[in-house]
């Protein structure tokens, strides 16, 4: 048996509940693994808040699309995408299904290793954020010379966005409120206040002007500013779909429909982020560790909007 997180009910974190359900065994292509740290990340809460539908058949509904932890089963072998995965491995696995876990089967194909330099909680949060921001930056083709904005810049996506840009050369200006500005320069990037008169102060900043825009915040504000800064409607993505993004024929990815997924980007992305993360070049940063008890608390938090960094679960 192991404990997992789950959705009872379609509504706010309140539906929550820790369950004893089986730990099930890794079937063919399929390892288990010991989870000692999971990510979470705003579409946890959206797909039980009932916003992406109400099926009575997915409940009680397991939570979490990445952990950490360590291989306690793989039966055949299982093959990752950085070779054969054995017990006794420590892990990060994205994309799953039910991270918020004590135990996880998952697909090896999900598995890479674990950078010995993270900890379990910056490993578990690093993935779903970080092939993100590479997707967002590879469709806007940012690289060196360029200057982006980047719209919610001290989140999750954007400390990633802002840390890969910078890497690659690019100036980086990202919206944030005042509590995220020293982080947002340590990162080698420039903070500017969202906000009323954001174009303006986009524009002092940068009289040359901004190439490419990345919105992690939805929004008239965010895209009514990326419109007007940048010149190439395809060198503007969000994602947060809506019927004004697609109307506007600018980028939209992520799982909504008519978004670009993204999968073979995303899933190429792993081995690199855990490279650069290992390497010290990518900073996880960690705002607040709750165990799988309190995850309705964690997800009160996340939902509030103005998290620093990655909220995790440990069991
Ligand atoms: N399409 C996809 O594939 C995909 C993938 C991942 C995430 N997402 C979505 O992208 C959004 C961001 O995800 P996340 O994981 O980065 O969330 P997060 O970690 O919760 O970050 C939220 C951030 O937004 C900032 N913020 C709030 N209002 C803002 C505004 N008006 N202007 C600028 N910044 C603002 C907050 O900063 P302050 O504290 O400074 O306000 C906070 O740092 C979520 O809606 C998520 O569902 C989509």
């Amino acid at each position: 048996m192991t404990r997992a997180v789950v959705a009872t009910a379609f509504g706010g974190p309140e539906v929550l509940s820790v369950i004893e359900t089986p730990a099930g065994s890794p079937g063919p292509g399929q390892v288990l693994i010991a989870v000692r740290a999971a990510g979470t990340n705003p579409v946890d809460y959206k797909v039980y808040s009932g916003a992406m539908g109400r099926d009575p058949a997915r409940l009680p509904m397991r939570l979490g699309s990445e952990a950490a932890g360590v291989v306690t089963e793989a039966p055949d072998g299982g093959e990752g995408p950085a070779g054969p995965i054995r017990a006794g491995d420590e892990v990060v696995a994205y994309r799953i299904a039910g991270g918020y876990a004590a135990d996880v089967v998952v697909p090896a194909s999900s598995v890479v290793p674990k950078p010995p330099a993270l900890s379990f909680e910056q490993a578990g949060g690093m993935m779903l954020t970080g092939a993100t921001a590479v997707h967002a930056l590879t469709v806007t083709e940012v690289g060196a010379g360029d200057t982006v904005l980047i719209h919610g810049a001290s989140g999750g996506v954007g400390l990633m966005a802002v840390q890969l840009a910078a890497a690659a050369g690019a100036r980086v200006i990202g919206t944030a409120s005042e509590s995220g500005h020293a982080v947002l320069r340590e990162l080698g990037g420039e903070p500017v206040t969202y906000g009323a008169g954001l174009e303006g102060r986009v524009r002092a900043l940068a009289p040359g002007g901004v190439d490419a825009a990345i919105d992690a915040v939805g929004g008239d504000e965010a895209l009514d500013t990326s419109l007007a800064l940048v010149p190439q409607r395809e060198r503007i993505v969000t994602l947060l779909a809506s019927r004004r993004a697609f109307d506007s024929a600018i980028k939209v990815i992520g799982g909504a429909p008519g978004a670009d997924p993204g999968t073979e980007v995303r899933d190429a992305a792993r081995l690199e982020l855990a490279r650069l993360a290992g390497e010290g070049r990518l900073r996880v940063v960690v705002a607040a560790v709750y165990p799988l008890a309190e995850a309705a608390a964690a997800h009160r938090a996340l939902a509030g909007g103005h998290t620093h960094g990655k909220i995790i679960l440990v069991p």
